[in-house]
């Protein structure tokens, strides 16, 4: 493209839009040194798209068990690949035809986890996976909501159907999921259980849990009895152990390992595995009950993004209390100069 030149200084008038970002990218599979701190093609928004500027991302689980292979069979991923899917940011640039999102919307979203990701300073997402973020909450604490809110609602609303006064047991429940969950089905009028360490007994309380559970301490099999649903976050014995819990038609929602439909009808109730898919008209509303004072995310750490490895080691850990957040604007990058 050939640009007018300036009389004055002979310099193009135009200034090319910059079309390169920092981002945080694999280009292969492996261990926490294979997040790379590098430039990436800022990307362009096609029909129904927006660019956000990503202010934070939050961090799940999903990350590490995509940067390890786990997920290959699954998501045609192409490297080099971004991670993290939940972000809260500023949309920069609106595509054609878009009708809900202007420029300087203030945005939080889970974009599709088949695409890249939000460890980037800019993201294109399909404003069917955004929403306006909570007025009340800055986007650090924002971005620790998409992932994990919508994995609870669609599992106890959705997939559940869960209905005021029913006993609910949620595994986890300081977890990223769970502490959510937690706060949701009590905002729906549940009796909730909940399990978590020693350590977490005062927030299982905090958040509203009716019968907190130390499940270093009792068998939750020995307080939750006659169950409608069991929400689960851990799988293997924790899930082989839930079935005596639930009463007859009652439902073990797991989100990490489908249950056994044959164990299901044996003893007359009902299962569901559930994949959490992104919403942006859920995600509205669940803005407007973290904005009524009912919902709030408790994060357990925020680091910069230069700390994405520690962040990763944490989240593999399985004891992460509430949520941990990467601060994306202004979070510098370091990355090589502070890890390698
Ligand atoms: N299917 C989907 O769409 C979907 C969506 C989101 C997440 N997930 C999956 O769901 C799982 C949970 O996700 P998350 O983000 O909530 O994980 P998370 O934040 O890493 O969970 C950590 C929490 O788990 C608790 N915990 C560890 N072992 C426990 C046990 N045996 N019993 C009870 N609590 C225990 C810990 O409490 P203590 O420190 O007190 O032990 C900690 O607070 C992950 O595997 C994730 O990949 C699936």
């Amino acid at each position: 493209m050939v640009f007018p030149k300036s009389p004055v200084l002979g310099r193009s008038l135009f200034i090319e839009k910059k079309v390169t970002m920092k981002a945080i990218q694999i280009h292969n599979y492996g261990g926490p040194e294979v997040l790379k701190y590098e430039d990436a093609p800022r990307p362009k928004p096609q029909a129904g798209e927006v660019v956000v500027r990503v202010h934070a991302a939050g961090v799940n689980p999903i990350d590490w068990k995509v940067r390890e292979g786990h997920m290959k069979d699954f998501w045609p991923h192409k490297f080099p690949l971004i991670l993290g899917w939940d972000l809260s940011g500023v949309v920069e640039e609106v595509g054609p035809r878009v009708s809900q999102f202007k420029i300087g919307d203030e945005v939080y979203s889970i974009p599709d986890p088949t695409r890249n990701g939000a460890y980037a300073d800019y993201i294109v997402v399909r404003e069917s996976e955004c929403s306006l973020k909570p007025n009340s909450l800055h986007h650090i604490r924002a971005a620790a909501v998409p992932l994990a809110a919508l994995t609870a609602w669609q599992s106890l609303f959705d997939t559940a159907q869960l209905q005021p006064g029913q006993r609910v047991l949620i595994h986890a429940g300081s977890g990223g999921v769970g502490h959510l969950a937690v706060q949701l089905a009590k905002w729906k009028g549940a009796y909730v259980f909940a399990t978590a360490s020693t350590k977490n007994q005062d927030l299982l309380r905090e958040l509203g849990v009716d019968e907190p559970i130390d499940y270093t301490q009792q068998r939750f099999e020995n307080v939750a009895r006659n169950i409608d649903i069991v929400l689960d976050t851990i799988g293997g014995e924790t899930q082989e152990r839930s079935w005596s819990v639930l009463k007859k038609g009652g439902n073990l929602v797991s989100l990490v390992q489908p249950p056994s439909e044959e164990k299901a009808k044996e003893l007359g109730v009902r299962t569901a595995f559930v994949a959490g898919h992104p919403s942006g008209a859920q995600l509205a509303e669940i803005a407007k009950i973290v904005d009524s004072g009912k919902l709030a995310p408790v994060i357990d750490r925020i680091l910069p993004f230069s700390e994405v490895r520690r962040a990763h080691e944490l989240s593999q850990s399985g004891h992460t209390r509430g949520k941990i957040v990467l601060r994306v604007k202004n979070g510098d990058g370091t990355l090589e100069r502070k890890q390698s």
